[in-house]
This record gives structure tokens, C-alpha cells and sequence, in this order.
């Protein structure tokens, strides 16, 4: 069965894109692209239609990954679609909760809550530096090895 898993932030140019971008890498490396859905999206619409940031592309490029995503916004229909929500910070986590249906079945959580060095929370580098995008990238690397290890084991 596939398994179906959406990354949400505020934007959707910096964090989610990266995360989903890392999930896209780890599944890739590990052969089971078939057995997955995975996107990303925003709580708002700023960026519509619009490529990730050039920082979050240049982070992930030092790893050798890239991304074709284009920006899209949370919508109802995402709760049907998709096993997994996962947001960044409590922000975005209040946003999903808030549009989700009485009847979501969706896991939903915070992305940050896989991190084995801890710290829930993946904040927004938009106004910061290149350090910020690495540090973006670094955790999400962590927390998509450790969801895609338990997802995995959980089938
Ligand atoms: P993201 O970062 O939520 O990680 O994509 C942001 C991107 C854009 C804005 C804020 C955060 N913005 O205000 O345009």
C-alpha cells in the first residue's frame, strides 16, 4: 500500500520543500520510490506556483538533490489524500489542525518530533543565513531517516 506523506511550513519555499526534497533522496537510495506519496505545501499562499527558495535549493544541491517542487497551499482535500501531515513549528501545526475535517483519519504532527537529538520545533530560516538552511536541511535529514525507519517498520 502507499504510503502517503505531506510537509507543510508557512511558505512552502524554504522548510517543507527541503524535507520533502530529503524524503524524496532517502526513498530513492533505499529502492521503495513506488510504495510512496510524497509533496509539500504551505499554510499560506505567498508563494504560489513559485520554485523553492535559492538558499533551500543551494543547501540541498551541496547534497546532491534536487527539487522540481512549485508552491501550493494547504487545502481540505489534503486530509483525504495524505496518511502522514507533518508541520514545522506550533504555528503551522495550529494551522493544519484548524482546517482539518471532524473526520481527519491523517496523522497529524510536527516533523521536528522525529529528531533523536531533540527539539521539536524546525524553525524559519526565511530571514536568516546560509547556517540557517544548513541547519534546516541537517534536521530534516534526521527526522525523515528516522519517520521513513518506523514508517517502514510499521508496514
Ligand atoms: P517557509 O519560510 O515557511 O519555511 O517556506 C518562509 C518563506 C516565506 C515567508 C515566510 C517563511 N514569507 O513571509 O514570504
Amino acid at each position: 500500500m502507499t504510503k502517503c506523506v505531506l510537509f507543510v511550513c508557512l511558505g512552502n519555499i524554504c522548510r517543507s520543500p527541503t524535507a520533502e526534497a530529503v524524503m524524496r533522496h532517502i526513498i530513492s537510495q533505499a529502492g521503495t520510490t513506488s510504495q510512496w506519496l510524497v509533496d509539500s505545501c504551505g499554510t499560506a499562499g505567498y508563494h504560489l506556483g513559485g520554485a523553492p527558495d535559492e538558499r533551500a535549493q543551494a543547501e540541498l544541491a551541496k547534497h546532491g538533490i534536487t527539487t522540481m517542487h512549485r508552491g501550493r497551499q494547504l487545502c481540505k482535500d489534503d486530509f483525504k489524500k495524505f496518511d502522514y501531515i507533518f508541520g514545522m513549528d506550533e504555528e503551522n501545526f495550529r494551522n493544519i489542525k484548524s482546517l482539518a475535517p471532524a473526520d481527519n483519519r491523517a496523522v497529524l504532527g510536527l516533523l521536528g518530533e522525529y529528531d533523536k537529538q531533540g527539539g521539536k520545533i524546525i524553525d524559519d530560516p526565511y530571514y536568516g543565513g546560509e547556517a540557517d538552511f544548513e541547519e534546516v536541511y541537517q534536521k530534516c535529514l534526521r527526522c525523515c531517516q528516522e519517520f521513513y525507519r518506523q514508517a517502514s517498520r510499521d508496514n
